[in-house]
C-alpha cells in the first residue's frame, strides 16, 4: 500500500503539542582537544530532541532524513547547562521539518541563557516496515510559528531543487560515460 492509499485525511496537530526541550550539563567527557564542547555532542542532543518532537507529532516512529544548516554561534564550555528546544516547523506528506535552537547558561548562575546554535532537520515518519507514512499537518499557532512555516517551505523548495539538479548532473555524466 502506498502512502497515497492510506485513506482519509489526518486531523492537524498544533505546534505546541510536540514542542520539546532537552537539557544537559556539559562535563569534561564532552570536550574536544581544544577543551570546549565537541560539536558532535551538541549534534547528538539536537538529533535526539528533534527525534522526540517528530515521534510526538507523527504519533509513531520517525527517522532522520537530513540535517542541514547546523550553525554553531558560540563555543559551549564545561559547566554550561545546555537546552535544546525543538518544534515542528512544517509538515509535508510523510516528512516534517524540525527547527532546533541551542541555548547555554552557566549551571550555577542565574543569568539568562544565550543562543549558541541552531539547526533544521527533516524527519520522515515510517511504518513498521520502514516505509514512509503520512503525518498530521502541523497547525502553526503564533505569528512566529507561521513565519517558521513559511521559511521552512523555502528551505524545502531549495532542498528539492538541489537534489533534482544534482541527480540530473549525475545522469548526464553517466550518459557521457564519465568515470565516477
Ligand atoms: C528517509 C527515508 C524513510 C525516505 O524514504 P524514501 O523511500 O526515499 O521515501 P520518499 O522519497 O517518499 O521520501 C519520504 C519523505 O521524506 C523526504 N525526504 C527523503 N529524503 C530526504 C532528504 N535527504 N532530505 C529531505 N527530505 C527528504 C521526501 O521529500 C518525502 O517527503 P514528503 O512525503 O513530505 O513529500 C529513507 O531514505 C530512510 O529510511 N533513510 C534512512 C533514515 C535513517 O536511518 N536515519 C538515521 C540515520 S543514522
Amino acid at each position: 500500500m502506498t502512502i497515497q492509499d492510506q485513506g482519509a485525511d489526518i486531523p492537524g496537530k498544533p505546534t505546541s503539542a510536540s514542542r520539546t526541550t532537552l537539557s544537559h550539563i556539559m562535563t569534561a567527557g564532552d570536550t574536544n582537544l581544544l577543551g570546549t564542547v565537541h560539536g558532535g555532542v551538541i549534534m547528538k542532543l539536537v538529533d535526539d530532541v528533534a527525534g522526540a518532537v517528530a515521534g510526538r507529532h507523527s504519533g509513531g516512529p520517525a527517522v532522520t532524513a537530513s540535517m542541514d544548516e547546523m550553525a554553531f554561534l558560540a563555543p559551549v564550555r564545561v559547566g554550561d547547562l545546555v537546552h535544546v528546544r525543538a518544534q515542528v516547523n512544517w509538515t509535508g506528506r510523510s516528512s516534517m521539518e524540525i527547527g532546533v535552537r541551542v541555548l547555554a547558561e552557566r549551571w550555577n548562575e542565574s543569568t539568562p541563557p544565550v543562543q549558541v546554535g541552531s539547526a533544521y532537520l527533516v524527519f520522515a515518519a515510517v511504518d513498521e516496515d520502514g516505509k514512509p507514512r503520512r503525518v498530521p499537518p502541523v497547525l502553526p499557532e503564533t505569528e512566529k510559528d507561521r513565519r517558521r512555516y513559511q521559511e521552512a517551505q523555502i528551505r524545502r523548495t531549495h532542498r528539492l531543487a538541489r537534489r533534482r539538479a544534482i541527480m540530473e548532473l549525475r545522469e548526464q555524466h553517466a550518459a557521457e560515460g564519465v568515470e565516477d
